[in-house]
């Protein structure tokens, strides 16, 4: 437990980026992991109906009794579907496949966008930070992740159509904030299945750089096979191959994580003062 953020609110981090296979669950997992094995407490959230991060911190199907999908749908407190996993601090909101539902059967509910907000704010939350990981798309799911965030962290794959989707994204997280959540900000960009030998990987990240300046985290995660193998044994990979290269990066990525999100807890930042679109 950290001592300078112990007594503050959870600030909450939603992991977005409408396309899949980018490394939105595998960053959000193990993000969350480095980040309870530097001290803090971390609170996972499940948001998207494949469940992915569940299953990669080891919650089985059975075990997901009280899940996002009734928490969203008001069924149930947000407390009660909180689930411990193997990673001491590190608990988890889990998903299963109803939550497929919810995009169409949250139309018709009161505060449509505000349904996860509202759970969170509903409790006074034991954690210094709460993950979401969203699912590829920017329908209401993620509308409601971005509606209960604090911040924004983009995992984004080094290939060539990567930039104009980080546009777009960009575009939807100014929209939100205008209209929705003003206090929305960007807290970084993250370079996934980064391979250093492969020159559009350094194409991409330059032009990130360009347009994005410091938002882009110095750490880049490499393509690594121990990432891709630890979820099918349940385990975030700092579990399953702690010396690897993946692993480490994690690590690294949480340090730069926690110092920025430290400078904006001081205030001596302005979060969000480029103007990224
Ligand atoms: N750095 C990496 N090295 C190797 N494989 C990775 C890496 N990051 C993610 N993967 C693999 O790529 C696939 C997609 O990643 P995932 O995190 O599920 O993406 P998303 O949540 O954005 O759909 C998964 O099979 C995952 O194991
Ligand atoms: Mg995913």
């Amino acid at each position: 437990m950290s001592e300078t953020t112990a007594k503050r609110p959870a600030r909450i981090i939603s992991i977005v980026n409408q396309k899949g296979g980018v490394g939105k669950t595998t960053t959000a997992v193990n993000l969350a992991t480095a980040l309870a094995a530097a001290g803090e407490r971390v609170l996972l959230i499940d948001l998207d109906p494949q469940g992915n991060a569940s299953t990669g911190l080891g919650i089985s199907r059975q075990a997901r009794t009280v899940t996002t999908y009734e928490v969203l749908s008001g069924e149930q407190q947000l407390a009660t579907a909180i689930v411990p996993t193997a990673v001491p601090r590190l608990a988890v909101v889990p998903a299963s496949v109803e939550l497929a539902g919810a995009e169409l059967e949250l139309v018709d509910l009161e505060r449509r966008e505000y349904r996860l907000a509202d759970a969170l704010a509903g409790i006074a939350l034991p954690y210094d930070h709460v993950l979401i990981d969203c699912p590829p798309s920017l329908g209401l799911l993620t509308l409601n992740a971005l509606c209960a965030s604090d911040a924004v962290l983009v995992p984004m794959q080094c290939e060539f159509y990567a930039l104009e989707g980080l546009s777009h994204l960009v575009k939807t997280i100014d929209r939100v904030k205008r209209h929705l959540n003003p206090r929305l900000e960007i807290q970084g960009i993250v370079l996934t299945m980064f391979d250093k030998r492969n020159n559009l990987s350094e194409m991409v990240a330059a032009d990130v750089r360009t347009h994005f300046g410091d938002k882009l985290y110095d750490t880049a995660i490499p393509r690594n096979v121990r990432i891709s193998e630890a979820p099918s044994h349940g385990k975030p990979v700092l579990l399953y191959d702690f010396r690897c290269p993946g692993a480490q990066a994690y690590v690294h990525l949480a340090s730069e994580v926690l110092k920025r999100e430290r400078l904006i807890q001081a205030g001596s930042v302005e979060p969000d003062k480029s103007n990224v679109s």
